[in-house]
C-alpha cells in the first residue's frame, strides 16, 4: 500500500511542477489576448470617430468636440481622450490622468500602442494620426489595463484548478495501474516460490508474466539447464574438466577438505626425514581432487616430523615439489588420539557401520573425547575459512558432530560430507548410544554422501527412526530444525589414468621382476590381495578359499601362488592385533599343509607398499581378490583394473564391498563362503584370455568413466547448484519481505 501511495505521491508532484511551469505562460497567454482586444477597442473608437472628429475640427467647434469626447469616453473600457497637437493636449476628457502629457505618448505616422504607468495603474495609450485644417495631430485613447491584470489572474485561477484536477486525475490513475502490476507481480513472485518450494520445473516462458516473476522463471530455467548440461557431461572427467566446472559453477569458492588422515605424512627416520602417502582410500580419492582445486586441507597432523615440517600457522604447502594446495596441520594428544580415534571412531564406529561380527565398543569417555576433537577441528576450519561462505567437504566417520559444529559458526557455508565407509539398517544403527548426536552432527551438512543408494537408504531410515524431521522420499532429502540435507550416493573412484602407472614398466617386465623378488618360478601363476591389515578385508576368509582351491584343486599345489600384501593399521586395537596374529597363523598353517620343498602357496608381506609397487604388483598378477565382508566402495578393486592396460587378469569382488555394485564384470562372491571362493579362484585360473580381456575391457570403460573427478565433480555441482539455490531463495525472501513491508 505504501508504494501505491508513493507513486501515486510522485505522479502528483509532477503534475505540480508541470502546473507551475505551464501556469506562467498560461496567464501571459491570457494578458496578451486581453491586450489586443483593447487595441481593437480603440482602433474601433477611432474608426468611429475620426470623420466627425475631422469635420467638428475644420468648423473648429470645440464645443462639439468636447462633447464628442466625453460620450466615446463613456465606453467602460476607455479611460480617456484627447487630442495631441505636437506637445499641447487638446480636449482632454475629464478622467484624462493629470500626469498624461502627449510626450508620453509614441508617436509616429501609422497607429502606435505604448503602456505607460498613470495615477499607480497600467494604461494603454494608443495613437492614431489624425490630418485636420492642414496640420497633423494624434488622437489619444487611453484604457485602463487593470481590468487586464485582474483578467490574467482570474484566468490563473482557473487553469489552476483545472490542472489540479487533472493532476489528481492522473495520481489516482497511477496508483490504480501501479495496484494492478503490483498484484501480478505479487502473484508470480509467490508462483516463482511455490515452484521453487515443490521443486517443480520452472514455468514455460510466457509474455504475460511480469519482468521481476519471469527473472525468478528464467533463473530457474538457467539452473535447470546447467543441471542438464552437466548431467550429461558424464562422460569426460579429468582434472582440467572439474578445474573447468569449478570456475564456471564454484568461481571465486574457497574450498576446505577436512579429514583425519592427512595425504603426506612426514616422518623423521635415520635417513633424515622421509615423506610417506599413507595406505588410505581417502587420500587416494581426495589428493588428486584437491590438487585440481587447490584450497587448504586440515588434517590431523600424525607424521614424527610433522611439527618440523610445518609454518607458525601449523601450514604446508603440497605436494612437496610441486606445491599446489595447503596442507593445515591439527595436532591431537595422545590422551585425544585414544579417545577419539582409536576408542569413538575405531573400535565404536567403524565395526557398528561394517557389521562385520565384530562387537562395537561405545565408551562414554571416548565419546566426549571424539565431540572435543571435532570441535579442534571446527576451530581450525573456521580459523582457515577466509569467507563467509566457504565449500567444506568433511570426510569421514571421524567427523559425524563436524557438520553441525562448522554450520552453527559460519551458517552461510555449504558443507559437503561424505561418509567413507558404509551405513548400517537402523536397527543395526539403533544399538549405539550417540546415534541423535550423530544424525544432529550430520544433518548440519547441506549434502551428505554415501557410495551406494542403499546406504543412503538406510540413513534416511535411521532418521526417520530417531529424529524428529521431515523426509521428503522423492527428493531424498531432510529437513531437520529448518535447515534441508540432501542425501545422495556418490560412488568414490580413482584418478584416471592413476599417476602410479605413469613409471611402471611393461606388464611382461613387471611379472618378470615381481617373481624375481618373490623368489617364484617365471611361469608361477600369481593371486595377490592388497590392503590395510582389518578385519573388514576378509583376509583370513580367502586364506581359507586358497585353502580349499588347493585341497579341491591339488593340480595348483606348486603352480599358484598367493601373495597377499598388508599394511599394518590400527595395531594399538586388540581386534587388529589378534587379526594380524591369525592370519600369520593361518598362512603358516596352509603353507605347512600345502606347500612342498621351496613352495610355500601365500606370501604374507607385512609392511606398508607405495602406490608405484602397488601397481607393479597389480600388472604381475593373473588375478587380484578382493574379499571385504562389508565395505563402502573399496578403490583397490578400481585400482587393479586402471593398473591392467594390457587388458588381462581376473578380478575376484566381494558382493559386499561397493564397488560390486559398478564392477559386475567381476567374478563376484560371497566371502563368507569358502567353497565358493575357492570355486572362483579355480575359474579365475582356468578363464581364457579372451574372454578375461572381454571382462576387463569393460570394467576399464566404467573405471575410466565413473572416476574420481567425476565422483568430486558430482558433489561440487551439486553443492555449486543448491548455493545457487539458495542465492535464488534468499533474493525471493527479500523481496517477499520488502513486498509484505510495502503490503
Ligand atoms: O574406508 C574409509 C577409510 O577412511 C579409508 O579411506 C581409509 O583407507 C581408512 O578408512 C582409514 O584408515 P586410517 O584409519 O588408517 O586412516
Amino acid at each position: 500500500m505504501k508504494l501505491i501511495f508513493r507513486l501515486g505521491g510522485i505522479a502528483a508532484l509532477v503534475a505540480g511542477l508541470v502546473i507551475l511551469a505551464v501556469l506562467p505562460f498560461a496567464t501571459s497567454f491570457v494578458e496578451q489576448w486581453a491586450r489586443r482586444d483593447v487595441e481593437l477597442r480603440s482602433r474601433l473608437v477611432f474608426s468611429t470617430a475620426r470623420d466627425q472628429i475631422v469635420d467638428l475640427m475644420v468648423r473648429n467647434d470645440t464645443e462639439q468636440i468636447d462633447r464628442l469626447f466625453e460620450r466615446v469616453a463613456t465606453d467602460e473600457r476607455v479611460l480617456a481622450i484627447g487630442y495631441c497637437d505636437g506637445q499641447e493636449l487638446l480636449f482632454p476628457t475629464k478622467n484624462m490622468p493629470g500626469s498624461f502629457s502627449c510626450a508620453q505618448a509614441a508617436r509616429s505616422d501609422s497607429e502606435t500602442f505604448s503602456t505607460i504607468r498613470a495615477d499607480d495603474r497600467d494604461v494603454l495609450v494608443s495613437a492614431f494620426p489624425l490630418k485636420a485644417n492642414g496640420r497633423t495631430g494624434h488622437l489619444v485613447v487611453l484604457h485602463d489595463m487593470s481590468y487586464v491584470q485582474r483578467r490574467g489572474a482570474q484566468a490563473r485561477n482557473y487553469i489552476f484548478l483545472a490542472l489540479a484536477g487533472v493532476a489528481l486525475g492522473a495520481a489516482a490513475l497511477v496508483a490504480a495501474i501501479a495496484l494492478l502490476i503490483m498484484r501480478r507481480w505479487l502473484a508470480s513472485v509467490r508462483q516463482a516460490i511455490e515452484n521453487v518450494r515443490a521443486g517443480t520445473p520452472p514455468l514455460p516462458h510466457s509474455d504475460d508474466l511480469p519482468a521481476i516473476g519471469k527473472e525468478i522463471h528464467d533463473v530457474l530455467q538457467e539452473l535447470d539447464a546447467t543441471r542438464r548440461t552437466i548431467d550429461a557431461a558424464h562422460t569426460d572427467w579429468s582434472p582440467d574438466a572439474l578445474r573447468a566446472a569449478l570456475s564456471n559453477e564454484l568461481s571465486g569458492s574457497e574450498v576446505i577438505v577436512v579429514s583425519n588422515r592427512e595425504p603426506y605424512i612426514h616422518n623423521r627416520t635415520d635417513n633424515g626425514i622421509t615423506l610417506q602417502i599413507p595406505a588410505s582410500g581417502l587420500v587416494a580419492a581426495l589428493e588428486p581432487i584437491t590438487r585440481a582445486c587447490g584450497g587448504t586441507w586440515v588434517a590431523h597432523g600424525s607424521g614424527t616430523a610433522d611439527r618440523e615440517t610445518v609454518d607458525t600457522y601449523d601450514r604446508v604447502a603440497v605436494p612437496p615439489g610441486h606445491p599446489s594446495y595447503t596442507l593445515r596441520r591439527v595436532w591431537l594428544t595422545e590422551e585425544e588420539q585414544d579417545g577419539y580415534y582409536y576408542g569413538a571412531a575405531n573400535e565404536g564406529l567403524w565395526p557398528l557401520c561394517h557389521i562385520a561380527f565384530v562387537r562395537p565398543v561405545f565408551r562414554e569417555t571416548d565419546w566426549r573425547m571424539y565431540r572435543a576433537v571435532n570441535a579442534k577441528f571446527a576451530d581450525a576450519v573456521v580459523a582457515e575459512a577466509k569467507r563467509e561462505d566457504p565449500v567444506v567437504l568433511v570426510q569421514d566417520y571421524h567427523f559425524a558432530l563436524l557438520p553441525r559444529m562448522i554450520r552453527e559458526r559460519l551458517p552461510r557455508a555449504t558443507i559437503v560430507t561424505f561418509w567413507h565407509i558404509p551405513w548400517p539398517n537402523a536397527e543395526t544403527f539403533g544399538i549405539c548410544p550417540w546415534r541423535e548426536e550423530i544424525i544432529d552432527g550430520l544433518l548440519g551438512s547441506s549434502i551428505l554422501g554415501f557410495h551406494t543408494q542403499a546406504h543412503c537408504n538406510h540413513f534416511l531410515e535411521a532418521v526417520d527412526a530417531y529424529v524428529e524431521s521431515r523426509i521428503d522420499r522423492e527428493r531424498d532429502a531432510v529437513t531437520y530444525g529448518g535447515e534441508e540435507t540432501l542425501i545422495r550416493p556418490y560412488p568414490i573412484s580413482i584418478e584416471w589414468p592413476p599417476a602410479a602407472l605413469a613409471g611402471q614398466k611393461s606388464v611382461e617386465e613387471c611379472r618378470a621382476a615381481v617373481r624375481q623378488r618373490l623368489g617364484l618360478p617365471p611361469e608361477m601363476r600369481l593371486g595377490v590381495g592388497i590392503e590395510r591389515f582389518d578385519y573388514t578385508k576378509g583376509i583370513i576368509d580367502r586364506m581359507k578359499a586358497i585353502d580349499t582351491l588347493l585341497t579341491d584343486y591339488p593340480e595348483w599345489k606348486g603352480h599358484f601362488v598367493f601373495a597377499q600384501v598388508a599394511a599394518p593399521t590400527r595395531s594399538k586395537l586388540a581386534n587388529y592385533r589378534q587379526l594380524q596374529e591369525e592370519a600369520e597363523a593361518l598362512a603358516r598353517d596352509i603353507n605347512v599343509r600345502h606347500g612342498t620343498e621351496g613352495y610355500e602357496p601365500i606370501k604374507l608381506l607385512v609392511r606398508h607398499h607405495e602406490p608405484d609397487e602397488v601397481f607393479e604388483l597389480f600388472r604381475a598378477a593373473d588375478l587380484c581378490v578382493v574379499s571385504s565382508l562389508h565395505d563402502g566402495m573399496n578403490l583397490v578393486a578400481k585400482e587393479f583394473v586402471a593398473a591392467r592396460d594390457d587388458e588381462a587378469g581376473v578380478l575376484i569382488l566381494s558382493a559386499f564391498a561397493g564397488a560390486s555394485r559398478e564392477l559386475a564384470e567381476a567374478l563376484i562372491v560371497n566371502p563368507y563362503n569358502a567353497h565358493a571362493m575357492g570355486e572362483a579362484f579355480n575359474r579365475a585360473l582356468t578363464m581364457p584370455l579372451g574372454e578375461q580381456r572381454e571382462r576387463m575391457r569393460l570394467m576399464r570403460d566404467q573405471v575410466r568413466e565413473r572416476n574420481v573427478y567425476r565422483w568430486a565433480g558430482q558433489m561440487l555441482l551439486a553443492a555449486s547448484r543448491l548455493r545457487k539455490r539458495q542465492r535464488i531463495r534468499r533474493v525471493i525472501a527479500e523481496s517477499r519481505r520488502r513486498a509484505s513491508a510495502y503490503a
